[in-house]
């Protein structure tokens, strides 16, 4: 398993670590646009290797693209992150044409690969490289669900005064402040619903909190955060590295499904070693649908900002 990061950035470097530490993939290469930085990035963390247990060998590349030549799995974090005050789809100018050209690059030495998409607004750079690839709509996978599922379930711990691993929970929709949809009456303490232990207004605060997570760190941090961020692509790429068939919420390409066609959405897929094998349809309330379907509207706006 030969696994590419584009961009050394946070996001990217904690992304080829947490895969490093886990140990399932021979090789991870790292490339930015930045002279010897993701040189820099790949040794210091081949440094820890001794430190951490782990035989992934890491490596960085300035831009050279046939050093990712045979990768099975290919992560694109490239791009500007968002500032404080800033949605992620303010970054759609500069971000569309890098995803662009770096989706293109990868392609032409890895055409069998498939591609994890995390720059922002990333359901529409998801949709972007679906429609200017050509590759196969499993193997085009966007990272939003499972991070923000990650940020539910941290807030539903906090709420319910719970270790998260008692808890349970996802996030479909758009990778968005206003788009995300946290499936709040189908999450679970331990397969009790949470509706059992919280009051209306502390489930509607979570969810409130949960839709703002990234805004929140941006706040915070001055930037983009960047652990959770690379925790969810490892764990994606983990699912895909070794067929596990989990559930994960992911930006997927729909043709129908929940009644939504020609964009890319959160919804809940199983991933294995083709990418998404299935898109679960689940069950959803009309208040759930309506909320999706809302969450569709916004990030068809943002498609339609594409210059396809
Ligand atoms: C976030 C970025 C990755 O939500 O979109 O932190």
């Amino acid at each position: 398993m030969k696994v590419t990061v584009v961009g050394a950035g946070a996001v990217g470097a904690s992304c080829a670590e947490y895969i490093a530490i886990k140990d399932f993939a021979s090789e991870v290469v790292i490339l930015d646009i930045k002279e010897g930085f993701a040189e820099g990035k790949a040794m210091d963390l081949m440094q820890t290797a001794s430190l951490n247990n782990f035989d992934t060998k890491i490596t960085g590349s300035t831009n050279d693209y046939s050093k990712t030549a045979g990768s099975d799995v290919c992560v694109i974090t490239s791009g500007i992150p968002r500032k404080p005050g800033m949605t992620r789809e303010e970054l759609i100018g500069i971000n569309a044409g890098i995803v662009k050209m770096v989706s293109s690059s990868l392609i032409e030495h890895s055409p069998n690969t498939i591609i994890i998409v995390v720059s922002n607004p990333m359901d529409t750079m998801t949709y972007l490289v679906h429609k200017t690839t050509g590759l196969a709509k499993n193997k085009i996978i966007g990272m939003g669900g499972a991070l923000d599922s990650a940020r539910f379930k941290y807030r539903l711990a906090e709420a319910l005064g719970a270790p998260i691993s008692d808890v349970d929970g996802m996030v479909i929709g758009g990778h968005s402040d206003k788009g995300m949809v946290p499936l709040i009456g189908k999450a679970a303490r331990n397969s009790v619903k949470v509706s059992e232990f919280l009051s209306e207004e502390r489930m509607d605060q979570v969810v409130q909190d949960t839709k703002v997570g990234g805004a929140t760190l941006t706040g915070l941090l001055g930037t983009s955060a960047w652990y959770a961020p690379g925790a969810a692509v490892s764990a994606m790429v983990q699912a895909i590295a070794c067929d596990t068939k989990k559930i994960f919420p992911c930006s997927a390409l729909l043709d129908g499904e929940f009644g939504l066609s020609d964009l890319s959405i959160g919804v809940p897929c199983v991933l294995g070693a083709n990418g998404i094998e299935k898109i679960v349809e689940i069950s959803l309330t009309d208040a759930e649908k309506t909320k999706l379907a809302e969450s569709a509207e916004g990030v068809k706006a943002t498609n339609g900002l594409l210059e396809l």
